[in-house]
């Protein structure tokens, strides 16, 4: 589990009791044979205190998965899987207050890890949030939906956004 003891983070983010379920459930499906995952998956979580602290509530969550989708990794030669991350979300009373951007941080130490040259997710392209957090973590974007998939299918269109991992990120402490 990311990060470790001793890393800046490790106050803040941390694997409760209570994800272990959900993260079994992520488990079982994104592991099974037939998935496009490549058999790595990590959820997340965010707290607002310790480990030690009385205080078990989850401010924020993330899935990390290995994956190898073939029109991503044509917009990234030269790697055959990356990093996907996925289902970011905070809490409200949380919000503006770097749980995302630390999250975000602990994917980045998770590619490291796992040995991953890129991270990679997408985002709704007119969500300003969404971009101007992924944006500030370093991602920029490598495809987009084509205009035409909006306007024929009426949906939003999205952004595959990818990041270069460093690490340096191990050395970093969330700027608050
Ligand atoms: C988007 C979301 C994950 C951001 O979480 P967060 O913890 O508030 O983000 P951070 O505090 O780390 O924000 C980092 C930067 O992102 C940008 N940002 C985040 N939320 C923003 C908002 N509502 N409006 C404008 N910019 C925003 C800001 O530039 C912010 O830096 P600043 O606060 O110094 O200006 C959160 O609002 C959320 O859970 N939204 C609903 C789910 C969702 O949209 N998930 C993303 C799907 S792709």
């Amino acid at each position: 589990m990311l990060p470790q003891k001793g890393d800046p983070m490790h106050c803040l983010v941390n694997l409760s009791y209570f994800i272990v379920s959900i993260a079994f459930v992520h488990i079982k499906i994104f592991l099974h044979p037939f998935s496009e995952c490549c058999g790595r998956y990590a959820c997340i979580v965010a707290m607002p205190g310790c480990q030690q602290s009385e205080d078990k509530e989850i401010v924020g969550v993330v899935d990390a998965a290995a994956m190898a989708d073939r029109h991503v990794l044509k917009a990234l030669p030269g790697i055959d899987e990356y990093l996907y991350i996925s289902g970011m979300a905070v809490v409200p009373k949380y919000r503006r207050q770097k749980v995302a951007t630390v999250l975000l941080q602990a994917c980045d130490a998770t590619a490291i890890e796992w040995g991953f040259e890129y991270l990679v997710l997408q985002a709704y392209e007119d969500d300003k949030a969404a971009r101007l957090l992924y944006a500030k973590a370093g991602y920029v974007v490598i495809a987009i939906d084509p205009l035409w998939f909006s306007r024929l299918l009426g949906r939003r269109r999205k952004v595959i956004l990818a990041k270069k991992v460093s690490a340096s990120v191990y050395n970093k402490t969330p700027s608050m």
